[in-house]
């Protein structure tokens, strides 16, 4: 098993340019499904995610070839309408198979994907609503087992605003029979990033990146090409390790406006961020404001950011207070954060955060992907040695990242444990 060592203590300074995003190419790969054709996507990200994507697909009877990052998936010859839990419990976002399956071959078995390390995450949402547009669901043998002649339009009102139930759903709905309206959508750039894709493919979709898309159906889809968006949980990263060394960071290929939410909140830590020519500079201050957060849906602040915008604030200069709305479970990072000397209680979903001075490096543990991130984050910030060890949930979200920070002046390095 891959440990980092990062010796900290070192500005960052340089240019580094942000990868394709994973969470928008996960569904995107899905949506394939629905058109049976030779589909081209570039600006995909190398990463271990992706591979599980590929497994499923190619398990269904997809023939996939990758060439740097450029991936072309034919989804002609899909014949099985089936994935496996080896494969799902991997990777839970392989149960958007569902949905296209179920559109395209009329049945549809997929492994439920269980719990998962920062929430229960269930399904119920996409289920209630594939249910809504006439599926005949039953769950047996810990697999759900969907039929459906053809899908009919419905009207959804999701009870909470869940990415990948949307995502699901407009999926479903590309190819139904009238018009599907999503009520109380997720808002995510990634979902209108798919929304593009399946208008490339020939669906007719309006509204999505808001609260309300219309779907209408159409009878078939075909290829389509497409460049995936930056990644915007990547590039926030990066904006967080210039802030946390006091570094002069210029990032490129990131899409500044999805990350309005971290932008006020940076800047009101005293970062300062300049966007020129579609690159973003971001210089860390001396001293870092203390700054309270919430978690919200998108244009809110992203849960995938909490952990390090967590790591940020150990080493702010007072008291902040960040509460996590999404997942009940996502402060797994604030034991191991300690281990560096940070200054943390928590009371439910609030975690209180007394600034300190400084961090000691220390040996930690990465308990999931954006955990791992903050505590890379504030090993940069530590003096000393940090050892982070099961970076495997990092390699599922983070294209080369010790190499994209090593290009920035950081001293890190992938060992064998
Ligand atoms: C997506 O997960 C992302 N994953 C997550 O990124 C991200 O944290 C999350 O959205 C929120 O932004 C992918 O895009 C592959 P949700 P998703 O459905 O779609 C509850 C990362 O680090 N819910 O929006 O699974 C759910 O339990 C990952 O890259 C139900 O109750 O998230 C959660 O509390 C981690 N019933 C809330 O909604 C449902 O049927 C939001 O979840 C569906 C969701």
């Amino acid at each position: 098993m891959d440990k980092l060592v990062i010796h900290g203590g070192k500005k960052l300074s340089g240019d580094v340019t942000v990868s394709g995003s994973k969470n928008a190419s996960l569904p995107v790969f899905v949506s394939t499904i629905l058109a049976p054709a030779e589909h081209e996507f570039s600006n995909v990200p190398f990463l271990r995610d992706i591979n599980t994507t590929i497994k499923v697909m190619e398990q269904l009877g997809a023939t996939i070839q990758g060439n740097g990052n450029v991936v072309r998936i034919d989804t002609r010859g899909i014949d099985k309408h089936e994935a496996t839990y080896e494969l799902v419990k991997t990777m839970r976002a392989s149960v958007l198979v569902l949905g296209p399956l179920l559109s395209r071959f009329g049945k549809a078995r997929v492994s439920l994907p269980g719990g998962c390390a920062i929430g229960a995450r269930p399904i119920n949402l996409h289920l209630k609503g594939l249910a809504a547009m006439g599926a005949d669901i039953s769950l047996s043998h810990g697999y759900v087992e969907a039929k459906a002649k053809k899908l009919q339009g419905a009207r959804i009102n999701f009870d909470i605003s869940t990415v990948g139930g949307t995502e699901h759903l407009l999926m479903a709905a590309a190819t139904a029979k009238g018009e599907t309206i999503l009520e109380n959508a997720a808002r995510e750039p990634e979902i209108v990033d798919l929304a593009n894709v399946l208008i490339k493919m020939g669906a007719r979709i309006e509204g999505a990146g808001t609260d309300t898309i219309r779907i209408t159906g159409v009878s078939e889809l075909g290829p389509v090409t497409h460049r995936m968006m930056p990644d915007r949980i990547e590039a926030g990263t990066f904006m967080i390790a210039a802030a946390i060394t006091g570094g002069d960071v210029k990032i490129h290929n990131m899409q500044l406006e999805h990350l309005d939410a971290l932008v006020f909140k940076l800047q009101d830590a005293g970062v300062e961020i300049i966007n020129k020519d579609n690159v973003v500079r971001v210089k860390g201050p001396k001293k870092i404001n203390a700054v309270n957060i919430k978690t919200r849906p998108y244009p809110g602040f992203p849960t995938d950011m909490q952990a390090q915008f967590m790591a940020l604030m150990c080493l702010a200069d007072g008291a902040s207070v960040i509460s996590e709305n999404i997942f009940e479970n996502r402060f797994m990072h604030v034991s191991e954060l300690m281990r560096f000397g940070a200054d943390i209680t928590t009371e439910g979903n609030a975690a209180t955060v007394k600034g300190v001075k400084k961090l000691s490096g220390a040996p930690v543990m990465a308990t999931d992907l954006r955990a791992s991130a903050s505590l890379i984050l504030a090993g940069l910030a530590s003096d000393n040695t940090t050892e982070v060890s099961r970076i495997y949930h990092l390699d599922r979200g983070y294209e080369f990242i010790e190499k994209k920070l090593a290009g920035l002046g950081a001293d890190i390095k992938r060992v064998q444990e």
